[in-house]
This record gives structure tokens, sequence and C-alpha cells, in this order.
């Protein structure tokens, strides 16, 4: 007699495009700040080490934020792609992701009004002259002048990435930083064309990604990094980021990497596995590129689950991945093998 296994194959290592650059898998490391970088934004070799431990088994990996401007650094240790001289570090750590086997993604931010002058080197700025807390400094309002210079700024990050020989890049528009301040109510109270209804706040992105497309060409892979939902009651909503991402494909970003908006990536209320993924699936359906889940996934159980529940289309694995390096090694090893 034939015995059938009621367990379904794992759907994590399935394949999957973004734009033209294909994955080998469903599995992404995201984004996560290392600290590894010199005070002037250089790479350095234990940064590069740090990603060369996680890259085995992944389907991508994502780069740190790093900041196009001096203006809009984080931390003193941020990874810099402000400045061409940095291109041939950068180089030299997407040419060892690669030699194995796995592609590499960089994203691209502008802390806005929640780095400090300390570390920045001036006062900061924002959309309006708002402070992210009572902690924080009050920013000054961006000019018009330097909102053209923002968009070029995006776009030559962008550029040293291509440059540098990474397969993809990623702006980063989540967790409270400055293209999250321009899209949420609740830190854009412009009077102008860039404030007040959904389609001014959107238009600073709309301008950064054509410039950006205008530079690296329409088809280099591209994806965004959504700060879907503010979670407050004047804050930006779901509603409004379904319409934002539908521009976003319509403006030809490659796949939207889902997160959350001003209260970041990790709010203390929001803890339980796939915290975000609900943010993930609203947005998948109303797009048809790919949408990344993200958000207290630890087991490639869940994982596979997300994926093949048709939550997401690709699954983030952050501190589970900083926990263990081998994570998607081991991930491949335990769901192939329990089928
Ligand atoms: C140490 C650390 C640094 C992070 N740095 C970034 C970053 O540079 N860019 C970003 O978009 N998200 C950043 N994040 C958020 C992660 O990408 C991810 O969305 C978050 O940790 C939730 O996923 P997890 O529950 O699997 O860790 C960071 C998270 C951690 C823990």
């Amino acid at each position: 007699m034939v015995t059938v296994s009621l367990r379904s194959m794992p759907r994590l290592f399935d394949l999957i495009k973004i734009g033209s650059l294909q994955l080998k898998n469903r599995i992404v490391m995201p984004p996560m700040a290392t600290g590894l970088a010199t005070t002037r934004g250089e790479v350095t070799e234990d940064l590069i080490k740090h990603y060369e431990k996680r890259a085995r088994g992944l389907g991508l990996q994502i780069v740190e934020h790093s900041y196009v401007l001096k203006g809009g650094k984080l931390s003193p240790h941020q990874l810099g792609i402000h400045e061409d001289k940095l291109a041939a570090g950068l180089a030299k750590l997407a040419e060892r992701i690669h030699s194995l086997g796995t592609p590499i993604t960089i994203q691209i931010n502008h802390a806005g009004r929640v780095t400090a002058s300390d570390v920045c080197g001036q006062q900061p700025v924002g959309p309006s002259p708002i402070p992210h807390s009572s902690k924080h400094e009050v920013p000054r309002e961006i000019s018009r002048n330097e909102i053209e210079e923002m968009i070029e700024a995006f776009s030559s990050a962008a550029r040293r990435a291509v440059e540098a020989g990474f397969d993809a890049v990623e702006v980063h528009g989540a967790h409270g930083f400055l293209l999250n301040q321009f899209l949420s109510p609740l830190s854009n109270k412009r009077k102008d064309e860039y404030g007040g209804s959904l389609e001014n706040r959107m238009r600073f992105h709309s301008q950064i990604i054509a410039r950006i497309k205008e530079n690296i060409g329409k088809s280099f892979p591209l994806l965004y990094r959504l700060g879907a939902d503010d979670m407050h009651p004047e804050g930006l909503t779901l509603q409004e980021s379904k319409v934002f991402a539908q521009n976003l494909e319509k403006w030809g970003v490659h796949a939207i990497d889902v997160s959350g908006g001003i209260m970041g990536s990790r709010p203390a209320h929001l803890t339980g596995p796939g915290y975000y993924v609900p943010l993930a699936e609203a947005i998948k359906s109303v797009v048809n590129v790919p949408v990344i889940g993200v958000g207290g996934i630890k087991t490639p159980e869940f994982a596979d689950e997300v994926i093949g529940k048709n939550r997401a289309d690709l699954v983030a694995v952050g501190r589970a991945m900083l926990a263990d390096p081998k994570w998607a090694l081991k991930a491949m090893e335990g769901l192939r093998s329990s089928n």
C-alpha cells in the first residue's frame, strides 16, 4: 500500500523574481544597522564578516541603511553612501557576498528629523519644524532647494550602489525617517505642494523614484521599504498606504518591503510572530509586485506558512538571523528533511 504524506511541500524555497533579479528562495535578511562602519561611513572588515556569516542560504541580503547625505546621518558608525570615494569599500562587500552565491541589496536613507546635530553636524531637517519626540531637537523645515538636493542625493546614492556591484537598491521609507516623515500627516504640515493632500505628501517620493530610475535605468531592481501604518489616530493609515503602494508600482518599484511607520520597526506593544505580516498582506492585496513581510518571524515553519498561505511573497527574518547566522541554512535542512 502506498502511503501519501499529508504534509505539504515547503514553499519557502520556491524561486521568485524581483524585477529581473532571480532569487533562489523567499528568505530575506532585512536591513539591520550594525554600527560597524568607520565614523566616516566606510565599510570595515568586521562589517563584511557580519554579512558573510549570514549570507549562505538566503534568497536576498539587504545591507543596513546607509546615509545619502551627511545631514541625514543617524549614528556615529552608520554606513555611508553619500560620497563616490565610499564605492570601493562597498564594492568589496558586494563582491564577497556574491562569491557565496547570494544577491545583495543596499538600503539608502536620510534620517531627517530623528537624528541629532552632534551626529549629523547641523540642525536636523524635516518636512516641518515638529520634533519627533520631546527628546529630539526641533528640526528646520526643508527648503525647496534642499528638496532638489535630496532628490539628487538619493539618486546619486543609488548610482553608487549600482557601480559598486549591488544587485538592487532599497529606498528606506519606513520607521519615522525622512521619507516616512514626508508621507505622514503627523510630521508633514507643509503648506506648499509637498504637504496636505496624499497626492502632495507623495510628491517627494515620486520625484526621488523618477530621478533614481533616470540615473540607474528603468529595469534595475528597485525596492521600497514602506512604513505602512503609523498606528496613530492622526497618522498615516493603511488605507493611504495602499494607494501609495499602488503608486510605487506605477512609478516602477519592483518590490515592496512592508514594515511599520513613525513608531518604528519594533514597537513594544507588538511582539507576536509575524506582527507586521497583516500590513504586508493588506498591501499585497492591492499590488502585483512581490511584497516582503516582516516582524517577529523566528521559525522556518512559521516563515513557510506565511508564504504557503500567500500572506507575503517573501519573508524577512531579522533578529533571529542576528542570533543564529546559519538560520537560512538550518531552515533549508530542517524543512526539507521533515517532508
Ligand atoms: C539591530 C537592528 C537594526 C535595524 N536596522 C534597520 C535598518 O537599518 N533599516 C531598516 O529598515 N530596519 C532596520 N531594523 C528593523 C529590521 O529590519 C526588522 O524590520 C525588525 O527587526 C523586525 O524584524 P524581526 O522581528 O525579524 O527582527 C533593525 C532592526 C534591528 C534589530
